[in-house]
């Protein structure tokens, strides 16, 4: 029986841990497969101890998941007890609340409507394509491509241009410099009370500042050069400026700096990831990708896509859709209860930290029979229309949904057409592959794959 009830005051039933230390190991293991056995085993809502006496509960039910997320929203606010991940983003639009957040979220969305995104389409598809002509050196040479970092590159790229417009450009590579660095620097989950005064841990913590040092100085840089010039020219970082203007109440640099890092990062890391999973789903189910390839060379040929283009290609978004919901980029998402709160009738305490594993429930049995499989036949319009639409959020629901789902599935669309009309990719021999939960869901391992082209000549 899952656990929910309608009349009860209590709190949710708890799986067992250790004394004292809780789950805590089981969590630092793989928290992704050990949610998901806990929703699996106990269903909508589960206590489950942690470190000294504290508690998380994971939300696992697509229906209890609306009461959380959508229901009773203005009970919980985003969790943002992570020191590192408060540094880098500052009070932009992911970590920022109240009054703060409605504002930069009301000046920022309409960069992200269908019209504008259309917009956009055109010099995406061409930045696509002229990095993808990088990869035949690899064809021809037969040489490993690190997939992972290609995929990187590209999506800051265009995260990049169209966070702070072309200007971009001549910086990405410092930027790709920067962002790895952080990524190399970024806390690692702590290993007990003292990790914080560990040696290690402190030359992180060194090593992370440097690198959020440089990345605000190139920022800085970008809303400078942005201060001289004309909204058009800026991306959303000159709509910011004209925007805030606008209304008599001008972003001062550290805001738009927040907003700036925040857009940025947000957009790049997910994107990439996502790709990097796809083409290795792709690389290990042919009938898929044959199909797919059919679909794309039928619709497309050797041209360019366009946004048209983009709405004929059914099977591959049913492609990648399937792939969100095994790979989702954001693993899980945290909230911290502001008040006392019902959930499956049981009751939250205030301050209660409550998790939605996206990992955990995209694989929930009863609303995907078989869930490890790999098929994009789930995704068909029937069969949406079938399932309660909760069940799949790859990018959330609610007020703190995604603002760049909609370009993420464009931009995803895009890279997906225009690299399987040149190249096919496969998983290079001795790769491991194994999911990890860092902020996004990386391979473990890394992704390094062997190039084709294929035989129309594109990826020559
Ligand atoms: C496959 C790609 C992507 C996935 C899977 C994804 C997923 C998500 C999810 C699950 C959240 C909610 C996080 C939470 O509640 O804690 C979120 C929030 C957010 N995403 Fe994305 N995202 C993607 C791409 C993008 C892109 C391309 C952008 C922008 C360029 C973007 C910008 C943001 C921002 C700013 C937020 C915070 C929104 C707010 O709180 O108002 N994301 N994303």
């Amino acid at each position: 029986m899952p656990a929910t009830r309608k009349d009860a005051d209590v709190p949710p039933p708890a799986t067992r841990g250790l004394p004292y230390f809780g789950c805590v190991a089981a969590l630092r293991r793989n928290p992704m497969e050990f949610f998901q056995r806990l929703a699996v085993r106990f269903g909508g809502i589960t206590r489950v101890p942690l470190q000294a006496g504290r508690s998380l509960f994971l939300v696992s039910e697509p229906r209890l998941i609306k009461e959380l997320l959508l229901d009773h929203r203005a009970r919980f606010v985003k969790n943002t007890r992570y020191p590192a991940m408060q540094r880098l983003l500052g009070q932009g639009l992911l970590l920022s609340e109240g009054e703060a957040w409605r504002r930069q979220r009301l000046l920022t969305q309409p960069a992200f409507k269908p019209s504008e995104l259309k917009r956009q389409v055109d010099w995406m598809s061409c930045y696509v394509a002229r990095f993808l002509a990088r990869w035949s050196v690899h064809a021809r040479s037969g040489q490993a491509l690190d997939a992972e970092l290609e995929f990187l590159r590209l999506t800051q790229l265009l995260a990049g241009v169209l966070v702070v417009g072309p200007r971009f450009e001549a910086e990405a590579e410092e930027m790709f410099r920067i962002s790895e660095a952080i990524k190399h620097a970024w806390p690692a989950p702590p290993r007990g009370i003292l990790a914080g005064f560990r040696k290690p841990a402190r030359e992180r913590a060194v090593r992370l500042e440097q690198a959020c040092g440089d990345l605000d100085r190139l920022v800085q840089h970008f809303i400078d050069q942005q201060r001289k010039g004309t909204a058009e020219e800026g991306g959303i970082l000159g709509t910011l400026i004209a925007g805030s203007r606008k209304e008599g109440r001008p972003f001062s640099d550290q805001e738009l700096r927040d907003q700036v890092v925040t857009l940025f990062f947000a957009g790049y890391e997910t994107s990439a990831a996502s790709m990097c999973w796809t083409h290795y789903l792709l690389a290990t189910h042919p009938l898929v990708r044959d199909r797919l390839l059919r679909e794309v060379d039928e619709q497309l040929g050797t041209r360019t896509p366009t946004g048209e283009d983009l709405e004929r290609l059914s099977y591959l978004e049913q492609v990648l859709q399937e792939s969100l919901r095994i790979y989702s980029p954001i693993h899980s998402l945290s909230r911290v209860a502001t008040a006392e709160c019902p959930v499956g009738g049981f009751k939250l305490p205030k301050d209660a930290t409550a998790v939605v594993s996206l990992y955990a429930t995209h694989r929930l049995p009863e609303h995907w029979p078989d869930p490890e499989r790999f098929d994009p036949e789930r995704f068909t319009p029937q069969a949406c229309a079938a399932r309660y639409s909760l069940a799949y959020i790859p990018f959330a629901v609610g007020h703190r949904n995604c603002i760049g789902g909609t370009l993420a599935m464009i931009e995803g669309k895009l890279i997906l057409a225009q690299v399987a009309q040149r190249y096919l990719l496969d998983v290079a021999p001795g790769q491991r592959i194994e999911a990890m939960a860092a902020t996004t869901m990386r391979p473990r391992h890394g992704m390094r794959m062997l190039v084709r082209a294929r035989e129309n000549q594109m990826g020559r």
